[in-house]
């Protein structure tokens, strides 16, 4: 294996299967993980997102009852892990949206005010990937997943456990968060803590399909 720090990071990290109740992550490690998720890269920046944090037993509750049958093996990473973050998309990115991406960065001095017209232009990209609904759902949603790569290898780093979880039921969280969510839908979601002793997974050696599979270099 390559020696070097990255690697050894992204090779010890393991999707935890069982979550030690009793372990919370710490305040100042959540808050790096929220500040590495709004600096995630995305598309035209348009940042089509929205993280929900459930962290409060009454959250979880709410979130617990959103599990159904072909879903319930992931139901126990919520009540015993630390956090959950449902990862929401926008599924109707409108100019409207990108307009305030544009204002952040003339206020953050990355544009100015006259060329504001231009900036602006860049959202024809976004409609190239909306459908006449005006739909937009797919190039959002793989925003969001490069915000959860992106929270992974941060998570590696921090030598916290995770669980991505795309075993959820969106609908029901649709309508159990429909307030929070707010036209947002969630599709993937992230449980954070630290494993049990017993969880099976932690103490399997981690596997990939070999370098040959995967890359070639031209
Ligand atoms: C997008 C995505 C969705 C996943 N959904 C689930 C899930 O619902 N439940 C679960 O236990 N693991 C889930 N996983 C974990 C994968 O099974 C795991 O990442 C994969 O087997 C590789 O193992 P590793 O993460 O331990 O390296 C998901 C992973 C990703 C990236």
């Amino acid at each position: 294996m390559i020696q070097h720090p990255i690697i050894k990071d992204l090779a010890a990290r393991k999707t935890s299967k069982g979550y030690d109740a009793s372990k919370r992550v710490s305040q100042e490690n959540m808050e790096i993980i929220y500040e590495a998720l709004r600096l995630t890269a995305s598309s035209i920046n348009s940042q089509p997102w929205k993280f929900i944090v459930i962290e409060s037993e009454q959250a979880k509750s709410r979130l617990e009852a959103t599990f159904t049958d072909n879903n319930i093996y992931n139901r126990q990473h919520v009540s015993n892990g630390s956090h959950v973050i449902l990862l929401a998309h926008n599924p109707n990115y409108t100019r409207g949206d990108y307009e305030k991406v544009v204002d952040t960065d003339i206020a953050n001095g990355r544009g100015n005010k006259a060329e504001k017209e231009r900036a602006l232009s860049k959202f024809s990209f976004a409609e190239s990937k909306t459908d006449a609904s005006g739909s937009n759902g797919n190039w959002t949603k793989a925003q969001v997943y490069i915000a959860l790569g992106n929270a992974l290898h941060v998570l590696a780093r921090l030598e916290i456990d995770g669980t991505p979880m795309e075993g959820i039921n969106s609908k029901r969280i649709g309508e159990a968060f429909k307030e929070e969510l707010n036209g947002f839908e969630c599709e993937v979601a992230l449980v954070v803590g630290y494993h049990h002793p017993d969880d099976i997974n932690a103490k399997l050696p981690k596997s990939r399909l070999a370098r040959e599979a995967v890359l070639q270099i031209l």
